[in-house]
């Protein structure tokens, strides 16, 4: 099914590949076809092509669960020094800006059901601004602030059984999002298996 997908539906950005999208649905599908129970959280859903697999995939499972997206929709926030690889500068503060109107066109232009949508710097969420319990997370804030921010959100919200999804965990030139997932499993019980650039988390 997801393979079907993949091959039917355009990817409409370049953040993200096939093959890390495949990963992603993957996760997805076992929390689905194994009743973890909760909503599926996207942190960075820029203009939305994760976010519209992901809603396909729960609509060909027939699996009503409440699909939550958030962004600043003002881009990417300021590197820190976590972020700073060798290979050099990949984007600036501001890049990658989409609105939320872009990500709910292209959910009305792809007939599906709207998601939710929180405008917001991560910094300034908690984690009671997280649905009450979450399957399956998707970060995908691309820096280490970003991605550190994201854990200390979703991880209390973590269903048994649910799954964390970290893009650019294998991307050396956004060493942040690495490092701010290897410093939470320092002092947090989880299990990690690296997929393409994906690291795939599971709380223990
Ligand atoms: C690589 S893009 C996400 C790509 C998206 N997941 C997709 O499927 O196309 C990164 C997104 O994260 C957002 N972002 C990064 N850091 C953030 C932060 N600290 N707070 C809010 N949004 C953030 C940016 O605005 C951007 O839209």
């Amino acid at each position: 099914m997801i393979d079907q997908l993949l091959a039917k539906f355009p990817i409409v950005s370049d953040q993200i590949q096939r093959d890390e999208l495949r990963v992603l649905l993957q996760s997805l599908e076992k929390v689905v076809t194994s009743g973890v129970a909760g909503s599926v959280v996207e942190l960075g859903c820029y203009k939305g092509t994760a976010s519209l697999f992901m809603q396909r995939l729960l609509d060909a499972h027939g699996d009503g669960r409440q699909l939550c997206l958030y962004d600043s929709f003002e881009g990417l926030p300021e590197k820190t020094t976590p972020d700073a690889s060798p290979l050099g500068i990949q984007f600036v503060a501001g890049e990658l800006l989409a609105s939320c109107k872009d990500v709910t066109s292209n959910f009305r232009r792809a007939g599906l059901r709207t998601p939710e949508i929180r405008k917001a710097w991560f910094a300034d969420l908690r984690p009671e601004d997280m649905p009450r319990s979450i399957a399956l997370a998707f970060l995908d804030g691309d820096y280490y602030e970003s991605i550190r921010d994201s854990l200390r959100l979703v991880w209390p919200r973590l269903s048994p059984g649910a799954i964390v999804v970290v893009d650019d965990y294998a991307n050396q030139a956004l060493p942040g999002a690495a490092r701010a997932v290897d410093e939470w499993l320092r002092s947090h019980q989880g299990s990690i298996r690296v997929a393409h650039s994906l690291a795939v988390v599971g709380k223990k």
